[in-house]
Parts: C-alpha cells; structure tokens; sequence
C-alpha cells in the first residue's frame, strides 16, 4: 500500500516526508521501520514516540497483513454470529477469563443496561481457542493471528527505541514470547437515535496494543486534547490502541487512549480485533529505567497482568478507572488505599 494521496492528509514536522497525519490522526508506515535508511527510521520512531505520546492512538499502513484476510476473517466472524443461538450456547455461558466467549454487551453480568453489540472472543496465544463452526474459521483466526501478532511485536521494538531503550526490552520485560493474544470481534446491529444505543462505552483497553480494523461503517472515536473524534480509517490500514499495560511500562509516558463506538442509525457496523497483553503471569511494572528518569519516580505499581484483566473485566466499565488500581499517589500505592477504605467493585 503506497501512502495515499488523501485530500486530508498534512505533513508535519516542516514538510519531512516521514511525519504525517491524516484526517488529524497520525499514521505509521510500516515499510519505513522495517526498510527506511537510518535516518528515516530515526524520523519514523520519533513519530511513532509522539503518537503514542500525544495521542495513545495511530493508523499504520505497509504493514503487510493482506486486506483480503482481513476481509476473510470479518466474514467468517460474521457468519458465527449468524447461526442460531443453540451452536453457540456452550460460549454465552462463558466468563472474563475463559477462552473463547460470545455475548452481548460488555459485560452483560454487571452492565445493567445493554450495549448495543454482539461479541466473540477467542484466546489466540499461546494456543488458539476457535468455535467449532463455522468450520473455516480455525484457519482464518490462525493465519490472522500469527500476521497480527508479528505486527504487534514489531511495533513494540519500534516503540521500545522510541522510549530511548533496547529494541527488544520490553519484549523481554514483558515476556512477549508467551504472550497473551485475544481476537475480538463485534457486530453492532443498526439502531436508530430513538432509543438511545450505544455500541461501546468510553473504556480503555487492557492489554498492550490493540490492532483495530472495521467494515465500511464509521463509529469509532478516540478522545483527544478532550474532544472526541471520529476515525476514519485509510483503507486497509489498522487502528493501533494503546492499552493499560503500556501505560503502566512506560511510567506514564505513553497514554492509554479512550475510546468508545457509536452504532449507525441503518448499517451493521463490524470491527476485530487483535489485542496483544503480556504473558498472564508476568507481574506488569514501570520498566526501572524509565521510572528513574522520571522526576517522581514509578508512577505504577506493580500487577499481575492476569489479576488486572480480572479486575478490569469483572467490573463495569468506568473509562479508565482499573489503572487506578495501580497508580501511585503521593507515594502510596493506590491499590491499598482503596483496598482499605472503599471498595473498588461497582
Ligand atoms: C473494543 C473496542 C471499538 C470498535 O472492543 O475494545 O474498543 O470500534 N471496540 O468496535
Ligand atoms: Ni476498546
């Protein structure tokens, strides 16, 4: 994929060719960091450094995953949803931490009320959890998530440069080699303004990375500089999320973006996902480095990435408040003052 020439496109940083945005969100090339000169990929990491920065959120293209299976796993996401409800029992049953999971809502135990959407979740890595039926769809998700996952990890060296460290520590922080990787895909009916529907609250996401692509129909928005914005993405590109634990393993430097979906008033929209965390049992901590240079030290306290997905999972969800659980105020790690004097459970 070239870099479109796109009527909304501005360069930045004094008309380089490797800085730029589009329709106000920045956009990565892919094809810079893996083959650019050194000085392109310096210019390339510096941007990529801002957006995670400034915004916790970008588009990346020349990335390599082809649109057709793209395309390929959208469909067979949707023909899951399509079949009747008895095929998919043994899955609604299904809580946080279990593999694969289709559903309503959020998290349709605690909600309350009902979001306007249809999920599946499945566990990718380190071994795919796949429906039965359709039958096809074990071979999509497994190409797909093996493509995603090298995507992701190549970011995080990108991004791990960009915080001034090894290309390769936080892989190693994290123990990315036995990562966690969930797909997710979600089906947004089409709901008129009447009633009021939203298809996902303002949350942000739990795990590392999240790679995000959707059908034609628009309806996700991120919150920046406190407005919210609608994406519209290049064609064939994905949205790149930061999550939580990027958050926690920059000592802040990094923002984890809100963000939330509108649903249409006549089309289905359909997005998937591809979420990449740390190992379940990798304690997530400030990596040392970074909190020394920082003028107030950690700003995180240390977790279990498997007990913080609990939490953020079981719970409805408050924007970002389960970072709160390890955030460090004036000292005192915030996990205990709220384990001691209020409940955190909504
Ligand atoms: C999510 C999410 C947005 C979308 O599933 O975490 O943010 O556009 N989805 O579906
Ligand atoms: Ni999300």
């Amino acid at each position: 994929m070239a870099r479109p020439d796109h009527p909304d496109r501005e360069e930045n940083g004094g008309g380089s060719s490797a800085a730029y945005s589009v329709a106000g969100i920045p956009v990565v090339d892919l094809n810079i960091l893996a083959n650019g000169d050194a000085d392109q990929r310096k210019e390339e990491i510096q941007h990529l450094g801002r957006a995670c920065a400034d915004w916790g959120f970008f588009m990346v293209i020349n990335h390599g995953v082809p649109e057709s299976l793209q395309g390929a796993t959208m469909d067979a996401c949707k023909e899951l949803f399509s079949l009747p409800t008895e095929e998919k029992a043994e899955y609604m049953e299904a809580g946080p931490m279990d593999p694969i999971r289709v559903g309503t809502g959020f998290n349709s135990a605690v909600d309350g009320v009902r979001y306007w959407r249809n999920y599946l979740k499945m566990f990718a890595h380190p071994e795919l959890h796949c429906p039965a039926k359709p039958a096809y769809l074990r071979e999509i998700a497994a190409e797909y998530a093996a493509r995603t996952r090298g995507l992701t990890l190549e970011l995080t060296t990108a991004v791990s440069e960009s915080l001034g460290l090894d290309g390769s520590r936080i892989a190693e922080a994290l123990n990315l080699d036995k990562c966690l990787q969930i797909l997710i895909g979600n089906h947004y009916p089409p709901a008129g303004p009447d009633i009021g529907a939203i298809g996902l609250p303002t949350h942000s996401d739990h795990g590392l990375f999240t790679l995000l692509f959707q059908n034609g129909v628009n309806g996700l928005q991120v919150k920046h500089g406190g407005e919210w914005l609608l994406a519209k993405p290049i064609p064939g590109s994905f949205f790149v999320i930061v999550g939580d634990q990027l958050e926690i393993v920059s000592n802040g430097r990094y923002r984890a973006v809100l963000h939330r979906a509108l649903v249409d008033g006549k089309q289905a929209r359909m997005s998937f996902l591809s979420l990449i965390g740390p190992c379940l049992e990798t304690v997530v901590e400030p990596i040392p480095e970074l909190a020394q240079e920082a003028s107030r030290g950690a700003k995180f306290g240390g977790i279990k990435y498997r007990e913080y997905m609990e939490h953020q999972q079981s719970n409805k969800l408050r924007e970002n408040a389960a970072l709160d659980i390890v955030r460090v105020q004036r000292g005192i790690l915030a996990r205990q003052v709220s384990m001691n004097n209020s409940p955190i459970n909504v």
